[in-house]
């Protein structure tokens, strides 16, 4: 066999398909000791605790809130949360469904607020006439509420809460 092998390559090219088998069997019996289940359960799986490949019953998603009541701001940098439906509102490089409403030249019709100045600016500071790029996606920044349970606890507390009270 090996005399059919022009130029002796085969034994360079056996020993390396040799490694690699060689490799990979202790990647898999290392694999298989660290799942023998002996050792503790460290890190919850992601999957949950059902059989990943089960039929599962998905929960059922949480309701944004619509409300259209505009909600104070935690901290006075925050993106206003958007406090109306905004489903099937197209918002792509052609289109800009909240642009329609949010835009200053069509804020008096639509009665809604005027996207803030900063939304002008670009990233060097000079203001345009119109939205800027860095602003265009606004769902990068604004989201709705929903009516979800808080996966945590959360201990925010407004900065009022500090300091000296009067
Ligand atoms: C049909 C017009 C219309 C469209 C389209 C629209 N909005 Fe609005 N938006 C309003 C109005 C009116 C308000 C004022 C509160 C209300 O009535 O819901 C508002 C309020 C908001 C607020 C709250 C502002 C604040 O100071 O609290 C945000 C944020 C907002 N919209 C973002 C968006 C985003 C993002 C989109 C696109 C996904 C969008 N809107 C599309 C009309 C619109
Ligand atoms: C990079 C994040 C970011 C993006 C993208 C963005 N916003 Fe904002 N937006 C903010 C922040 C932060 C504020 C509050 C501070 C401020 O005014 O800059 C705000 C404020 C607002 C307000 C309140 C203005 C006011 O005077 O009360 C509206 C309305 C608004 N954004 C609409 C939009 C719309 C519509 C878009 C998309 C065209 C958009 N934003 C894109 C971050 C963003």
């Amino acid at each position: 066999m090996r005399g059919q092998d022009p130029g002796g390559l085969n034994t360079t090219r056996r020993s390396t398909v040799l490694g690699a088998v060689a490799a990979a069997l202790v990647v898999i019996s290392f694999g298989a000791l660290s799942q023998d289940g002996a050792s503790p359960k460290i890190v919850p799986r992601l999957t949950g605790d059902e059989p990943p490949m089960a039929d599962h019953r998905i929960p059922p998603l949480d309701r944004p809130v619509v409300d259209d009541i505009r909600r104070m701001r935690n901290y006075p940098e925050q993106p206003p949360i958007i406090p109306h439906a905004i489903d099937g509102y197209q918002l792509t490089i052609n289109t800009n469904r909240c642009l329609d409403c949010h835009k200053r030249e069509f804020t008096e019709g639509s009665g809604a607020p005027m996207i803030s100045v900063t939304h002008f600016q670009d990233r060097d500071g000079q203001v345009l006439s119109d939205v800027t790029p860095r602003r265009y996606f606004c769902t990068a920044c604004h989201v709705q509420q929903t009516d979800a349970r808080p996966l945590v606890p959360n201990t925010f507390q407004d900065a009022n809460a500090f300091g000296r009270k009067r």
